[in-house]
């Protein structure tokens, strides 16, 4: 089975990706491969940051990586804070901050449409890529709703759901997220099974 290494260490990305692909390749994680690297997203896309990511580690493993770069959409601020999503209120990932300066900037806007994207990029050794994308409907509150997820989950209701994600059990909100969709699509364009 070919190896495949995870350009994240975020654990809940890790079993969602293995849920996903783990037929197909054989998931190696970072700390498997005893990777520490802090790579600079320097991109001006979701799908170029991720090709930024698979790309370095492919490169130091000679294995094929997978990367994916996802935020938040919204419609009224011209797209924001889009690939700017967790340094929103500035460096540092703070989800609180972030999700104060959100409902400020969206205090007088009646356009509330919103959406999770997400972009993964599939970098083999030889330097060809695969990239696919996923998005996840809904609107932004003007409060915030539950105490699951992390990120902007309290203040996007989503359409499917009809719910916030942080409302939403991880099961629910894995079922329809954009991630999922994004690997979904890159399942698809590798032509596997998805089940
Ligand atoms: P990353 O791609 O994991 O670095 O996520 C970038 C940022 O987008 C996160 O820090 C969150 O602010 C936001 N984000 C991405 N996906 C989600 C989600 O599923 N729920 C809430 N916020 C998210």
């Amino acid at each position: 089975m070919i190896e495949l290494v995870l350009a994240t260490n975020n654990a809940h990305k890790v079993e969602e990706i293995q849920q996903i692909l783990g037929g197909r390749f054989q998931i190696r994680t970072l700390a498997e491969e005893n990777i520490s690297v802090e790579v600079e997203e320097t991109g001006a896309s979701f799908a170029e940051n991720a090709i930024i990511k698979a790309s370095v580690i492919a490169k130091l493993t000679g294995k094929y990586a997978l990367s994916d770069d996802s935020g938040l959409v919204v419609a009224a601020l011209g797209g924001k804070p889009g690939i700017y999503s967790a340094r929103y209120a500035g460096e540092g990932h703070d989800d609180k901050a972030n999700i104060i300066k959100l409902l400020d900037d969206m205090q007088h806007k009646q356009d509330r449409s919103a959406k999770f994207v997400s972009a993964v990029a599939l970098c083999k050794p030889n330097g060809e890529v695969v990239i696919a994308e996923g998005a996840a409907e809904g609107e932004i509150l003007r409060e915030q709703r539950g105490a699951g997820g992390f990120g902007y989950d309290p203040v996007f209701f989503s359409h499917e759901l009809q719910k916030t994600f942080a409302e939403a059990t991880a099961q629910e909100k894995n079922a329809v997220s954009h991630r999922k969709r994004a690997l979904q699509n890159l399942a698809a364009k590798l032509s596997l099974e998805y089940s």
